[in-house]
């Protein structure tokens, strides 16, 4: 029999109850939302019934080995469980946060941060992830950014399909991969007001142009499974919305694997005041299209009554069976249920392969915001070290995985790592003793702690804390040589620091190898090439603010940006601080004479975009030059700006090169007025730069 007919067989020997069993995820030790202990010998009752199909959040592989052996030798059909943790940004080497590994530009970094994650996670009896995470972003005030690729479509989709490849390798029976979850489906990243759980409220174009690419592009690149986001969108909770999961997802995205609810977002419908009960939570939820229910058990109380009433068909029970077994299959669980359940399994964890990739993630993912010429600092030079950050280990930030703080070489350890002399100076009390002049670089640690950003953790100040914009003041009162060190889950409003600082390396949270990559880049061991993968506004009040904004009717009049009667405030600019794409290195790179292949393309036709780049200073560096389009007229609003492709271009001292983009009609498109995916025969300009602030642009024409 093939993997089909083996899996037909199987369920033809299910029971009603253990069909539904094997659409159950379930917590073990505690509930994973209240912490409330769970009573573990109920869970072993239930696995030797064929009531669970998959268990998430244990680690202890011992543990793992003794559930998955009642599922298999004490249960009725002995159908393996499998495994599911969230692996987001690292297992047990702690990679950046999502949003800083985003800022790398870099796919290939992205899937070497996944296939690391991936082995470690899957060495340690994991068979599955809840990652990537591709929400895209516009409020810095919702924490879960921390997690995110970012505000753009084009670059999220990139990356995500970069993770799943990662995750997933070539195949699932293989060792060191582990099955991908893409999520939130869908739009939970446009939460009102950044508050987390809170309503989303968008046009069904804005789903299919701004949301559904990074999910389209996980889908396209195999992903094995698609979470449910807790938010309403189209006035529908996204758990149990029939539209989404079932005209968009599954008609439209072509999606064939598990739908996975989130954590007891089921439920939740009860609180969405759309369900009176848990059966009609269950109908609603399996109706739309929820296979797998996580952390709640309506389900399992319900559906066998849904379907005896025969509100349910036992097809469609069936058919999320089918599907349910087919990953476990295709996980290799039917062949070997033990294989991934390593004696000493720490050897594979925090090898210096993962390290390595660490250090190298890290380095790629912190920003140069701004350096008059401080940076790079030579390590024979004097350094202080100064803030609450100084000796801080708390670089992981939210979703730690099993990373552990004491792992985390700090900043200061790391000078000293490196063999350079530094002075610490935890507080401004500290550092009030010290003459500061006596240093030639003065580094400043400011920003959040790990779980200020993250799940739960939306914020309405975003500014720097006042004790630490204190003892930052004193600092560059004292010395004209301070670089500010920011940590944190998402931009910050840090338009003071940019004003009276020298420099500023903005590092998110960079995980285990923090301090070395910091080190790296202040001492010119490498140079930083990080960019903002999302906007930093100049003040709290402009949220939301990104760059692919639609013009308006009036737009701003640059040579009078106060005129009243266009989209301006009366207080503020609308600039931000620093915009999506930008980004420093120690080099000075010109972009110049820029030509197209052609002045129109046709669907069997394309233009090659051409730019010389030049590094004009004498130092190594790596710049990501970015192209974007513009459609100069459209049948609806579309953005001043669309990113459409990008280059990590490395170049030596003095070197230039011509780089080129290769653009398809494809690339222009959007939905019309009619919902027809089409570049309509227009011109548009391509734009190229070194930030969403392009530079050189041509105009073009589109025939599709
Ligand atoms: C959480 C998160 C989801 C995560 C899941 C399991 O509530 O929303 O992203 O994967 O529960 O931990």
């Amino acid at each position: 029999m093939n993997n089909n007919e083996t899996i037909q067989h199987l369920i033809a020997q299910m029971s009603l109850v253990e069909k539904i069993g094997q659409l159950q995820q379930t917590s073990y030790f505690s509930d994973v939302i209240t912490g409330s202990e769970l009573d573990t010998s109920e869970t072993l009752q239930l696995i030797r019934d064929g009531k669970i199909g998959s268990i998430l959040s244990v680690h202890d592989v011992k543990i793992l080995r003794e559930l998955q052996r009642l599922a298999v030798e004490e249960s009725r059909l002995g159908i393996p469980l499998f495994f599911a943790f969230d692996v987001i940004h690292g297992y047990r080497t702690a990679f950046p946060i999502n949003l800083a590994l985003a800022c790398s530009f870099d796919p290939l970094l992205i899937e070497q941060v996944a296939t690391a994650s991936a082995f470690e996670a899957s060495h340690s009896g994991m068979h599955l992830t809840f990652s990537p995470m591709v929400d895209i972003v516009r409020d810095p005030r919702w924490g879960r950014v921390m997690e995110s690729n970012g505000e753009d479509p084009f670059l999220s989709s990139v990356l995500a399909a970069a993770y799943v490849k990662g995750y997933q390798g070539k195949n699932l029976h293989d060792d060191g991969t582990l099955a991908a979850c893409v999520k939130h489906f869908a739009g939970y990243g446009f939460s009102e007001a950044g508050r987390d759980y809170n309503t989303v409220d968008i046009s069904n174009r804005q789903l299919f142009t701004t949301i559904l690419p990074p999910f389209r592009a996980a889908i396209d690149a195999g992903v094995a499974m698609v979470m449910t986001g807790f938010n309403v969108l189209f006035d529908r909770p996204a758990t149990a919305n029939d539209y989404l999961l079932q005209d968009v997802l599954r008609q439209q995205l072509q999606f064939q694997g598990v739908i996975i609810s989130d954590y007891s977002s089921t439920e939740e419908l009860m609180e969405h005041k759309v369900a009176s009960t848990i059966k009609e939570v269950a109908y609603q939820c399996f109706s739309a299209g929820i296979d797998h229910e996580m952390g709640a058990t309506s389900f399992q109380t319900s559906l066998a009554s849904l379907v005896q009433e025969g509100e349910i068909a036992l097809s469609d029970i069936d058919a999320a069976v089918h599907r349910l077994l087919t990953l476990k299959q295709k996980l290799g669980l039917f062949a070997d249920p033990y294989r991934r359940f390593y004696h000493h399994h720490e050897r594979f964890l925090l090898t210096e392969e993962t390290k390595q990739v660490a250090l190298d993630a890290a380095q790629k993912s912190i920003i140069l915001l701004k350096n008059s010429g401080i940076l790079p600092c030579r390590s024979d030079k004097r350094f202080a070290v100064v803030g609450p950050f100084a000796t801080s280990q708390d670089l992981i930030g939210e979703w730690p995985g099993l990373a552990k703080k004491e792992e985390v070489i700090s900043l200061a350890d790391a000078f000293l790592a490196s063999g350079i002399t530094v002075d610490v100076f935890p507080t401004l009390d500290d550092v009030q003793l010290a003459s500061l002049d006596q240093y030639d670089l003065v580094v400043v640690t400011l920003g959040e702690n790990g779980n200020e950003a993250g799940e739960g953790y939306s914020k309405v100040d975003l500014s720097i804390k006042k004790e630490q914009l204190n003892m930052f003041d004193y600092c560059v009162s004292n010395s004209n040589h301070v670089l500010a060190v920011v940590f944190a889950g998402r931009p910050l409003i840090i338009t003071d620091i940019d004003k009276k600082a020298q420099a500023i390396l903005y590092a998110f949270q960079p995980g285990t190898q923090a301090g070395l990559a910091l080190v790296n880049l202040i001492t010119g061991v490498t140079s930083p090439s990080a960019k903002c993968a999302m906007t930093f506004p100049s003040h709290q009040g402009q949220i939301p603010l990104y760059y692919n904004h639609f013009k308006t009717g009036r737009p701003i009049k640059l040579d009078d940006p106060m005129y009243r009667y266009r989209t301006h405030y009366i207080d503020h600019s609308n600039e931000p601080l620093y915009p999506f794409g930008y980004g420093l290195h120690y080099g000075v790179t010109v972009l110049s004479s820029m030509s197209l292949s052609r002045q129109e393309i046709t669907p069997s036709t394309s233009v090659v975009v051409r730019v010389q780049i030049e590094n004009q200073s004498g130092v190594t560096i790596t710049e990501v030059v970015q192209c974007y389009i513009e459609a100069l007229t459209y049948s609806v609003a579309r953005p001043v700006n669309e990113l459409k492709s990008f280059q990590r271009v490395n170049l030596l001292g003095q070197q230039n090169q011509t780089i080129e983009f290769e653009l398809h009609v494809e690339d222009f498109k959007s939905y019309n007025i009619d919902m027809i995916w089409t570049a309509e025969n227009r011109d548009y300009l391509i734009k190229v730069g070194t930030s969403s602030k392009t530079v050189l642009t041509e105009k073009i024409h589109i025939k599709d």
